[in-house]
């Protein structure tokens, strides 16, 4: 059994739904170096060490698996991290077969685009999550700025948007034991270099990608380097309790500020409102038709003007 799996594992490089859900049915642990053994392979696109080379972190990226696909970054990442990984470990995949987006959402992901995840063990309370999200959002705007792209905008709680189109999502879980936080999964797409006629229709008018904003093609290696560090200086702030100076960063680049929005939310009735800002503990300010102020933590904002 465990050659058949090793031979699955490795067929390819990849990391197949089939070899995952063989993984599931055999008791996963044994196998997390396996996983880890493939993630060190060579890939074909993104060379980890064009992203280490001088790479100026502290922890963040020090640790990098690489795959040429997997189902969803994630899904590798929350596997691993019960595997004794460092803090700072990074899972990348040139593809995804199964990617995941927010509200239970599937994520497209081909070639060309950035499909990564990080690992990190923040030591907060539960309710500091959503400021991880804002974070990163913050973390790739500021990206993107230095790239050149003039003015990213962040649609809450995480969507990256160039001139109104989406170009980067953000799915952050957490896994926790009873009200500790175990470690934090931020899974980060962008799309990059990806052909936009490739997706489903009806996401084509609303997503742009770098290449297309900045009219070349971007090192994929090169971006995941500089979000990397953006993302420690961002997320060191985290650790360290700054929310202050995050929050600062979100609203700057915001673009639900000052919106008419249609708010959606699981298993109650939608309404619209206006959004006043964004909270201390990162939830939207939405004064409804009524003049009630209502915070939202969860779920989606639909603008409409
Ligand atoms: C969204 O719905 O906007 C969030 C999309 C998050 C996609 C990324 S790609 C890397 C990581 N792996 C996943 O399966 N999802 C996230």
């Amino acid at each position: 059994m465990e050659n058949e799996i090793i031979k699955l594992l490795k067929r390819e490089g990849k990391l197949s739904d089939e070899a995952f859900d063989e993984l599931k049915s055999v008791g996963l642990n044994s196998f997390s170096d396996i996983i880890k053994e493939v993630g060190k392979e060579p890939t074909e696109y993104i060379k980890v060490e064009d992203i280490q080379e001088d790479l100026n972190t502290d922890f963040i990226g020090k640790n990098i698996y690489i795959y040429k696909e997997v189902m969803s970054t994630n899904t590798v990442a929350k596997f691993l991290s019960a595997n004794n990984v460092e803090n700072g470990t990074v899972i990348i995949s040139e593809k995804q077969s199964d990617a995941k987006g927010r509200l239970g959402r599937s994520w497209q992901s081909p070639l060309g685009g950035i499909w990564l995840s990080i690992i990190i063990n923040p030591n907060v309370d539960h309710s500091k999550i959503p400021m991880i999200t804002l974070a990163t959002g913050v973390s790739v705007a500021k990206t993107l700025e230095k790239l050149g792209i003039e003015n990213p905008e962040i649609k809450w709680p995480n969507d990256v948007m160039i001139n109104g189109k989406k170009v980067c999502g953000i799915l952050t879980e957490a896994i926790a034991t009873f009200n500790t936080i175990e470690n934090v999964i931020i899974g980060v797409g962008i799309d990059a270099n990806i052909d936009i006629n490739s997706l489903p229709e009806e996401l084509q008018e609303g997503t742009t990608t770098l290449s297309r904003e900045l009219g070349n093609e971007v090192s994929e290696s090169e971006v995941i380097k500089i979000f990397l560090e953006e993302f420690e200086k961002v997320g060191g702030e985290f650790i360290a309790g700054g929310y202050e100076n995050i929050l600062k960063e979100w609203r700057k680049r915001s673009y639900s500020i000052g919106k008419i929005v249609e708010v959606k939310k699981p298993f109650s009735k939608s309404y619209d409102g206006y959004v006043l800002g964004i909270s201390r503990e990162g939830s939207l300010v939405v004064e409804k038709i009524d003049g009630t102020i209502e915070k939202v933590i969860s779920g989606e904002c639909i603008i409409k003007n």
